[in-house]
């Protein structure tokens, strides 16, 4: 039986929120379907984002690719890619919409923290305190090969870095006292002389030294998310973060993860609640959990379809293997690699490629599976995959919330622009049957919809020299 305790004095809120993570890229979404729309329209975005508002989910996710991952040398040209830039496509979205949460990832590793923390202050303003920023450090070289600095941090570095990054951000945010903009034309000044206070810092990769352009925005400043699952990365998290984006959605998995996470949470010195938890999952739906199973056959054939089943083997054996039957057999001859690489961007990590073949034949051959079907079988989801009927699946997810493993879910649709509309239609007002779901927005800011305290500001943002005696507003 699965062990429930979480420990260290955390109480489940039996409460779970959703948001939709638009993919953009891999294999997960589906464009063979004649439903299937475009990446890259605005409208699909739009079609999405209110669709997931009137199922009142909490947030409307973006990641970030720095590159098109690569395949062989080439670019990976089998699995959707797209991907506007997260904050242009967020502020739009933000006029089209009016509660839901707008969230960008963006790496600590590429950008600076000045200039990055300005944009998403303006996002935060620009939506009445929706913006969120899913902070991640990005995890290879080749990805900054197109920057000027290149992939310039290794592991233990980069969150260094991160944590470093992060703080500046925060200060930047904190550095504008409350009330500080003219409430009345009787003011003296737009802006309250010394009301902002310039933000210094010199470390090792960055110096800033800036008056920070913005003041506070609705939420006090942008929910910070995560995603990094290292010890190094969970640690980050459990000091920084609002919210994490997990990799963990299996009920016992989840269960371990968020106990990892309280404990971590509370050594750093912060509450067992402070730090939410949204795993990345994907939901196959219908009336019946017969048609949820033919439904999910027919998604993965079109996610890994023959030609997908070749170039996932191809990235293990690195080299190109296309004059095998994809129904056949695993090939019989051996990579030319000594250590996997598989798709550049994908975020995978190197294996042993002999002794990895090796391992996949015999099982395959004693599974009696041809390539497609194990290659279909090894990229199944299955952890973060909920497939069922609408009322057995919100059983399952009423069973997350009372144990509370997590606080949400963040879901991936398998569909552009459509793949919410069952989710909203039936999960919801299942999961609301079940007490486990909001049935309005809870507020008008996304710190409101989350739950989340109003942070704290940092110890000494608001002592050091003030800009002189002139009105702030003059300077900017
Ligand atoms: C659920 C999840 C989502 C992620 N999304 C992105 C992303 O959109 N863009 C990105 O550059 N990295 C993304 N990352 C990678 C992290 O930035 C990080 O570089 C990587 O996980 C390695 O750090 P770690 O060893 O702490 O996990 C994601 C990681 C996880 C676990």
């Amino acid at each position: 039986m699965t062990d429930t305790h979480i420990g260290n004095g955390f109480v489940p809120s039996g409460q779970l929120q959703l948001g939709v993570f638009f993919q953009g890229v891999n294999s997960g979404t589906v464009w063979k379907s004649p439903e299937s729309g475009s990446q890259t329209d605005f409208e699909s975005f739009r079609r999405i984002a209110q669709t997931a508002e009137r199922g009142l989910f909490a947030a409307f996710f973006l990641g970030e690719g720095l590159r098109l991952r690569e395949h062989l040398g080439r670019p990976h040209a089998l699995d959707v890619v797209g991907r506007p830039d997260a904050q242009t496509m967020l502020a739009a979205l933000a006029s089209v919409t009016s509660r839901i949460g707008l969230v960008a990832t963006q790496n600590t590793t590429y950008n600076d923290p000045a200039d990055l923390a300005h944009r998403l202050s303006s996002l935060d303003l620009l939506s009445g305190g929706r913006a969120a920023w899913n902070v991640v450090t990005t995890d290879n070289a080749w990805t900054g090969a197109n920057f000027r600095r290149g992939g310039y941090l290794d592991h233990a570095d980069r969150y260094v870095h991160a944590e470093a990054f992060v703080n500046t951000a925060k200060r930047i945010w904190d550095s504008w006292e409350d009330g500080a903009i003219a409430s009345s034309p009787a003011a003296t000044a737009w802006a309250a002389p010394g009301s902002a206070r310039p933000v210094y810092h010199e470390g090792k990769h960055y110096t800033v030294d800036y008056v920070p352009r913005l003041p506070r925005s609705a939420q006090y400043r942008p929910v910070l998310f995560q995603a990094g699952d290292s010890p190094e990365g969970r640690d980050f998290a459990a000091r920084q973060a609002d919210v994490i984006f997990s990799a963990h959605p299996k009920l016992d998995d989840a269960l371990d993860f968020r106990r990892d996470i309280v404990e971590r949470t509370v050594k750093a010195g912060r509450g067992a609640h402070d730090v939410k938890i949204m795993p990345a999952s994907e939901f196959i739906l219908a009336a019946t959990p017969q048609e949820a199973l033919e439904k999910k056959n027919w998604v993965r054939s079109l996610q890994i379809g023959p030609e997908q089943a070749i170039a996932y083997l191809e990235q293990f054996w690195g080299r190109e293997l296309q004059g095998f039957d994809p129904d056949g057999p695993l090939p019989d001859i051996d990579p030319v690699v000594e250590e996997t690489s598989e798709t550049r961007g994908s975020g995978f990590h190197g294996a042993k490629a002999k002794q990895l073949a090796d391992q996949w034949r015999a099982e395959a051959r004693d599974k009696g599976l041809s390539i497609r079907q194990f290659v279909s079988a090894r990229t199944s989801r299955g952890d973060s995959s909920f497939t069922g009927s609408y009322t057995d699946v919100a059983d399952r997810l009423a069973e997350y919330a009372r144990t509370g493993a997590v606080d949400g879910f963040n879901i991936s649709p398998w569909l552009i622009p459509t793949g919410l509309d069952d989710i909203v239609n039936h999960l919801v007002p299942a999961l609301q049957e079940r007490g486990v779901y909001p049935t309005e927005y809870a507020g008008s800011t996304l710190r409101e919809n989350l739950g989340l305290a109003t942070p704290v500001r940092q110890a000494g943002s608001l002592q050091s020299t003030a800009v002189g005696n002139t009105a702030v507003g003059l300077e900017v």
